[in-house]
C-alpha cells in the first residue's frame, strides 16, 4: 500500500497502512521501486517527494514480514528498494510527519532534502530487534555524524526528536506538523525549476567518492541482518514485539 501521483513535474510516493502506522512490507518496498524506477525513467519528473499518511512517514520494516517472509536470496526487497533510493538520479525531497523508525531514518542519508514536523521523533530500533542497522548506515552515519552520535544512535537505540536529528545533520528543516507538505512541495518545486542534468550530474558527483562502497557495504549490511535474525536474541525481539511486551535479553 504505496500511493503514488505525479503533479507539477513531482512524483509523489507515500507510505499509506496508517493502521499499522506505515509498517512497509515486501509488497510495499517492491511497489516503491517501481516508482522510483520509473521517475527516473520519465523526463517529465524532475523530482521525488517520499511521505507518509496517517501522520506518520513509517514505523519500518514490517515486523510480521521479519517472521513470516524475512529477507532471502541476494536482492531480498527491501535492499531492492534502498538501491533504488542510493541511486536515484533525480533529487529527493522527505516530508516527515510523526514517527520515522529503522529504514525511515537510515533512508535519510541517501535523499536530498528532509522537513520534518516539530512533534517528529526516529529511532534505529535495530538492536533492540537483535538485527544490525541497514541501508548503508554503518557506513554513511558515522561519516555524517561522526562515531559518537552514530555510536549512540545505533548501539543504544534510543527514539530521538528533531533537536537531535537537526545536530546529527539527519534532517535540513524543521516546521509546524501542519506546513511539512507544504513546506516539501516548495522545496521540490525549486527543484523542478533548476537546471535538471546540473542537478542529476551535482547529485552524482555528491555521491561520487562513496557509491560503490556504499552498496557493498549495503549487501554485507543484509547478509549480517539476515543471520542475526535467525539468532536466539532476534526470536526473544519479535517474539515480544508480538506479545506486546519488551524484550528480555538478560539470559544471553
Ligand atoms: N511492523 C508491524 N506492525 C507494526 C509495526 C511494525 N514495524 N509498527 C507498528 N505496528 C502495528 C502495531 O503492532 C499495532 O498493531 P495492532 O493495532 O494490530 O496491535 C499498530 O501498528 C499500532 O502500533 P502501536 O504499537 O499500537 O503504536 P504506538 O504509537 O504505541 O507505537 C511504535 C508505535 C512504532 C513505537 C511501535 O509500534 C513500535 O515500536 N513498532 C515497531 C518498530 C520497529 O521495530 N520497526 C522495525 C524497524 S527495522
Amino acid at each position: 500500500m504505496i500511493l503514488t501521483s505525479i503533479e507539477n513535474r513531482i512524483q509523489t510516493i507515500s507510505f499509506n497502512r496508517p493502521e499499522k502506522k506505515n509498517a512497509i512490507t515486501n509488497q510495499m518496498y517492491l511497489d516503491a521501486v517501481d516508482a522510483l524506477q520509473a521517475a527516473d525513467a520519465n523526463p517529465e519528473v524532475r523530482c521525488v517527494i517520499f511521505t507518509g499518511e496517517g501522520g506518520n512517514l513509517t514505523s519500518g520494516n514490517d515486523l510480521v514480514d521479519f517472521i513470516q517472509n524475512p529477507p532471502q536470496g541476494d536482492m531480498p526487497p527491501v535492499l531492492a528498494f534502498l538501491l533504488a533510493v542510493a541511486r536515484l538520479k533525480k533529487p529527493i525531497v522527505v516530508a516527515i510527519n510523526g514517527l520515522a523508525v529503522g529504514i525511515g531514518t537510515t533512508m535519510l542519508a541517501h535523499c536530498d532534502y528532509i522537513v520534518a514536523a516539530e512533534d517528529s521523533r526516529f529511532k534505529l530500533p535495530f538492536v533492540d530487534l537483535g538485527v544490525c542497522p541497514e541501508g548503508g548506515s554503518s557506513l554513511l552515519f558515522p561519516k555524517l555524524m561522526g562515531h559518537a552520535h552514530a555510536a549512540e544512535l545505533l548501539m543504544l537505540a534510543d527514539i530521538f526528536d528533531v533537536k537531535k536529528a537537526d545536530k546529527v545533520g539527519l534532517i535540513n528543516a524543521v516546521v509546524p506538523a501542519d506546513d511539512v507538505r507544504a513546506h516539501a512541495q516548495k522545496i521540490a518545486a525549486k527543484f523542478v525549476q533548476r537546471a535538471p542534468a546540473a542537478v542529476m550530474r551535482t547529485k552524482a558527483m555528491l555521491k561520487q567518492d562513496y557509491l560503490a562502497d556504499l552498496e557493498k557495504r549495503m549487501a554485507d549490511e543484509v547478509y549480517a541482518f539476515r543471520d542475526l535474525l535467525e539468532s536466539p536474541e532476534a526470536k526473544e525481539a519479535l517474539t515480544a514485539f508480538m506479545e506486546k511486551r519488551a524484550p528480555d535479553f538478560s539470559r544471553f
